[in-house]
């Protein structure tokens, strides 16, 4: 059986039971994720199964909630922050096909109750932690019984970066060998750094970017660059591994820039190009780099988008935020109650 033939109903498939146990309603929350090792290259599409190992930082209280129940109209439904979505926009028909895969065919219309909490302002895409809170619930409501692991590849199949947004604080995404994918998933790393903040910057609202699936796409088809990524990504991963071990935030925030940027050179190796940069975004990184320059240790990283995430210490908030008054700040590490919470 070659890769192209395992679909994500195969796999799903074996992993249901014949009858669904279908609870009155479930929900759940998940966290967004900043990959300071970024996963960029499928090497199968259907299942999105990545040519690269990634580790991410997950943001804590921002992130989704998701509740399903049974719709009372017969029909499937979804609200997005308290409104009612389109079924025909490209978003529901994400969300009901995923939902397909675990309802088979059984008539089982839903109400789909999906809230973000992530800021507009703060730029920050919702698939990873749509995804991963969606299946969250979907465990609940059909009592599935998956294990993190299982949870975490059903994810996956929804968008590559939701396997990540299972797991709280620092998360691993092993690639996997395995055809049906079920080896790729992510898993939560020990480490805990209490002062770390992760500083949201959204520096233009810009024309739509090209989504990472096409971006992704072009990039391995047309870009030579890219032959030098997976040796990268798997070079920083583990001189990652080694900096969270040392508890070295110079190291952290050195090999998250700079994978980030190798990254955004295969990007734009590509044909056409493929520049998610704004010229504010190119403005913000050299404010980002005259801090430094004063002594101010944060770093930047940045996925297929024009805004920047910038990572650095408690002790040095103050001095950033002056720079950017705007930025949102987020302690992955704090569960203190936030306004934010959902
Ligand atoms: O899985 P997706 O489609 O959200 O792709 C994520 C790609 C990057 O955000 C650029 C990198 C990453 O690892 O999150």
């Amino acid at each position: 059986m070659t890769n192209h033939s395992l679909t994500k109903a195969d796999v799903v498939n074996r992993y249901l039971p014949e009858l669904l146990d279908v609870s009155d309603d479930a929900e759940a929350f998940a966290p967004s994720n900043i990959a300071l090792c970024k996963y960029w290259g499928k090497r199968q599409k259907e299942l999105n199964l990545p040519i690269n190992s990634s580790l991410s930082i997950s943001l804590d209280h921002l992130g989704t909630r998701t509740k399903l129940s049974l719709s009372t109209t017969g029909l499937d439904q979804i609200l997005l922050n308290g409104e009612s979505v389109d079924m025909a926009t490209p978003f529901a028909v994400k969300i009901i096909a995923f939902l397909n895969l675990f309802r088979r065919e059984q008539s089982l219309p839903l109400l789909i109750e999906t809230h973000n909490n992530i800021p507009t302002a703060a730029g920050l895409a919702s698939s990873a932690s749509g995804f991963a809170a969606l299946t969250l619930a979907i465990n609940r409501f059909f009592n599935l019984k998956l294990s993190d692991g299982q949870l975490s590849a059903f994810a996956r199949i929804g968008s590559g970066s939701a396997s990540r947004s299972i797991f709280t604080g620092f998360v691993q995404w092993n690639k996997g060998e395995q055809e049906d994918g079920m080896d790729s998933h992510a898993y939560q790393l020990d480490h805990q750094w209490p002062e770390l903040r992760v500083g949201l910057v959204k520096v233009s609202t810009g024309p739509k970017a090209v989504d990472s699936r096409s971006g992704m796409g072009r990039t391995i088809e047309t870009a030579t660059l890219y032959e030098s990524w997976p040796k990268q990504a798997e070079n920083d991963l583990e001189r990652m591994h080694r900096a969270l071990d040392a508890g070295s935030f110079e190291g952290l925030g050195e090999i998250a820039e700079h994978n980030a940027m190798s990254m955004h050179a295969t990007m734009i190796a590509s044909w056409p190009p493929l520049l998610y940069w704004q010229p504010e975004s190119v403005a913000a990184m050299q404010k980002v780099w005259a801090l430094r320059q004063d002594g101010v240790p944060v770093y930047l990283t940045m996925d297929a988008g024009p805004n920047l995430k910038l990572l650095f210490q408690q002790e040095s908030e103050t001095d950033i935020q002056q720079t950017f008054p705007d930025m949102e700040v987020v302690a992955p590490f704090s569960s203190e109650p936030t306004t934010q919470t959902i």
